[in-house]
């Protein structure tokens, strides 16, 4: 006798399962790789920027990796069943990890790339323009780091997007700083990042200024005493 096959409905149920809820841990250097690999994928407002780089790895060199090589404590991952897709780094003293930077970070990098700043702003390719910020790095106004001293980065690849990751990456960089002793974390969003935008205002953070230059909205939030609540 033939065994009955499975009806079409059955077949469904059994290929559909509920992906599993990303988990969100500790930063560690093997994760370094995917860093670099998200901050390129997420870092045209949000958008693939692999695109616009003849060098992949330039977007990482200022965002993702010197943060999370020198500042571990307060960087954190999520992963899901495919591999590390999100991340969340930064400072808890912005000043200082400016001169840390300074010291440590830009020099092996300035000596890699030339400065483009001798050639015309309109002849820049978008690597000299990411050359030129690690040679003339872009120093946050004092008066929003007087008030909100830490700073942070954060960049979920699309497939951890809308899943509360975000926000669950934002209460882990809270807990950090706030025990290292920050009371106010700011960041700067580009003003064409609508979702970000949103995103941080439903988290709750302010809008503290905006650069008509830059087209960056300044945005900070109080750390609440005790840092906050980390899952
Ligand atoms: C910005 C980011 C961190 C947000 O994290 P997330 O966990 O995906 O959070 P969501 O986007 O789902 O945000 C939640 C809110 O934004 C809303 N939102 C989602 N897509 C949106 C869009 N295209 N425009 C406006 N709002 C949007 C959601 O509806 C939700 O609002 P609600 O709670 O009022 O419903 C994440 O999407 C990301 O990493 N994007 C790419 C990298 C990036 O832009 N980083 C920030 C650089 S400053």
């Amino acid at each position: 006798m033939v065994e009955p096959r499975p009806s079409r409905h059955r077949q469904a149920d059994l290929e559909v399962t509920a992906p599993t809820m990303p988990s969100i841990r500790p930063f560690h250097p093997a994760d370094l790789d995917a860093l670099y690999d998200i901050a390129l994928k997420t870092g045209d407002s949000g958008q693939d920027a692999t695109a616009l780089h003849d060098d992949p790895k330039l977007i990482g060199h200022i965002y993702a990796a010197p943060y999370a090589l020198l500042e571990p404590a307060s960087a954190f991952v999520a992963e899901d069943e495919a591999g590390v897709a999100g991340y969340i780094v930064g400072t808890a003293d912005t000043r200082a990890f400016d001169a840390r930077l300074e010291a440590e970070w830009w020099p092996a990098l300035r000596a890699r790339y030339d400065d483009p700043a001798a050639k015309p702003l309109e002849r820049w390719s978008a690597d000299e323009r990411r050359h030129y910020v690690i040679h003339h790095p872009y120093k946050t106004p004092e008066r929003i780091v007087a008030v909100y001293p830490a700073h942070l980065h954060i960049n979920l690849l699309p497939r951890l997007q809308g899943r509360d990751v975000g926000r669950r990456l934002l209460d882990c960089f809270l807990a950090a700083v706030g025990k290292a002793g920050a009371r106010g974390v700011h960041l700067g969003c580009g003003a064409a990042n609508t979702r970000a935008l949103h995103f941080y205002a439903r988290y709750g953070f302010s809008e503290i200024e905006r650069s008509a230059r830059t087209h960056t909205v300044w945005m900070g939030i109080e750390v609440p005493v005790g840092g906050g609540d980390a899952t």
